[in-house]
């Protein structure tokens, strides 16, 4: 394991990646199965949990919320639910760290029942929007609560008073996010009648497909226009189940882009969830000639999965319509690495939701291509990117709070002329604790930079 402060991380130029590589277990299942199972009756052993910095965080917030969690000799999770009314008020505010989900997800489940908790995270999470959450939340009866710092920002720090009437919210949001539509529907599980929300574009289906695991039918409606419905009725208790996490598609998108960017290389990477509002890269990349293909595929976790082949490719770039953001929305900024590396221009339309993430993702990945040599163009919502084959590189990136920055820019390194030193890698531990460890195992030299001083 490597210093965990102020790591610097130099990525040089390599001839080719190969092998069978294992990601981790995917990031957004694992809040929702350590979530779900905490609310549900009975224990649930959850295998193939993504032991990462923010999936950690949230099951830190569930065992002060009064949740018993243990971990078996086989790297198993036990997790004992209290019920959907059964969390205890917490003494100390709940620290979530770096994570968007664990804290908007953990605020909806406190909203809907009688307990109250403070939430705070770092410096990235709480320069995040919390307003898409809190106004919804206090509509269903629950109190929100800001301090003197972020009452205008709406931002953490922040106290949520639940309430154990919650009203069934009926709603149509502007914007497709996944943890807006989960916090929502954590937040009504208590409450009486049909809960129905309305997004403009279908964003990740993982609460859904995990509601029905632990016993709550969720119908959704897929509209013409891309509009997507989901609605369930409420009042309803969860059962424990067993589950399994597959492993994670948005971790899996750096070692595809490594591959398909360094010349002789060929990976698989087995077990992967290609639920299908998480493989808009697959397909962008497909469009830009990359050679990818699905083998093996099954059902684990009643999510869908397959084993990803890749080999070299020689990349186009390509025109990214609006209508893939929110199935490829973590994938960005390791597409401008691909995008840099490929012939002719890339423009991704529709993405202004990037500017809410970990880090302003549009500003900080076209900032840093530019000191690499490449030329991009960013407006409010769009990016495009000039590829070429030679790219400088020779540059010191700060990661900026943001694990896929980091990533992406130490990727980008693996084939430019001069290497590219990455500052505040520490962020990679929050969803992919293991990745130094699994890129330098398939050929990838990157050093620590130990004369790196914060
Ligand atoms: C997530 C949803 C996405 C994504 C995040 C994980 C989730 O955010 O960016 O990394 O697990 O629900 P939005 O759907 O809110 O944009």
């Amino acid at each position: 394991m490597l210093a965990k402060n102020n790591l610097s991380i130099i990525s040089k130029r390599i001839s080719s990646i190969k092998g069978i590589i294992i990601v981790p277990g995917d990031k957004s299942i694992s809040h929702r199965a350590l979530i779900l199972s905490s609310i549900s009756i009975g224990t649930t052993k959850i295998s193939g949990l993504l032991e990462s910095e923010d999936v950690l965080a949230t099951l830190n917030a569930l065992k002060k919320l009064g949740v018993k969690i243990i971990k078996d000799k086989m790297n198993n999770y036990l997790v004992t639910g209290v019920s959907t009314f059964g969390y205890i008020s917490p003494k100390k505010i709940l620290n979530l760290g770096n994570s968007g989900t664990g804290v908007r997800l953990l605020i909806g489940t406190i909203a809907g029942q009688n307990v109250k908790a403070k939430f705070t995270g770092d410096k990235s999470l709480s320069s995040r929007p919390m307003e898409r959450i809190t106004s919804p939340l206090m509509k269903i009866g629950a109190q929100i609560k800001f301090n003197k710092q972020s009452i205008k920002s709406k931002t953490l720090p922040l106290e949520v008073i639940g309430t154990n009437k919650p009203l069934p919210i009926q709603i149509e949001t502007d914007i497709a996010s996944a943890q807006v539509k989960s916090c929502l529907m954590l937040a009504c599980i208590n409450a009486r009648g049909t809960i129905e929300i309305t997004e403009p574009q279908v964003s990740r289906d993982h609460t859904e497909i995990m509601f029905r695991h632990f016993g709550i039918s969720v119908k959704q409606k897929f509209y013409s226009n891309g509009k997507h419905k989901i609605s369930f009725n409420g009042e309803k208790t969860l059962i424990a189940k067993d589950l399994l996490v597959p492993r994670d598609p948005s971790s899996a998108s750096f070692v595809i882009v490594a591959c398909l960017i360094t010349k002789n290389s060929h990976i698989t990477i087995p077990n992967v969830c290609l639920n299908p509002q998480r493989i808009g890269l697959i397909k962008i990349l497909k469009k830009m000639g990359g050679k990818i293909s699905i083998k093996n595929k099954g059902i684990e976790g009643n999510e869908q999965i397959g084993d990803i082949e890749v080999k070299s490719s020689k990349l186009n770039g390509v025109k990214v319509p609006k209508k893939y953001s929110a199935s490829m929305i973590d994938e960005y900024p390791i597409l401008c690495v691909a995008a840099s590396i490929a012939k002719g221009k890339t423009k991704m339309l529709g993405i202004e939701e990037l500017r809410f993430k970990e880090s302003d993702r549009i500003k900080v990945m076209s900032d840093g291509l530019k000191l690499a040599g490449i030329k991009t163009h960013e407006e409010s919502d769009s990016l495009e990117i000039e590829g070429k084959f030679n790219v400088k590189g020779g540059i010191s990136i700060n990661s900026e709070n943001d694990h896929r920055i980091a990533m992406s820019f130490l990727i980008l390194g693996m084939v430019t002329e001069e290497p590219i030193r990455v500052e505040n890698c520490e962020t990679i531990y929050s969803s992919f604790p293991n990745f130094f460890e699994i890129m330098r195992f398939s050929g990838a030299n990157f050093t620590v930079n130990r004369s790196f001083k914060k």
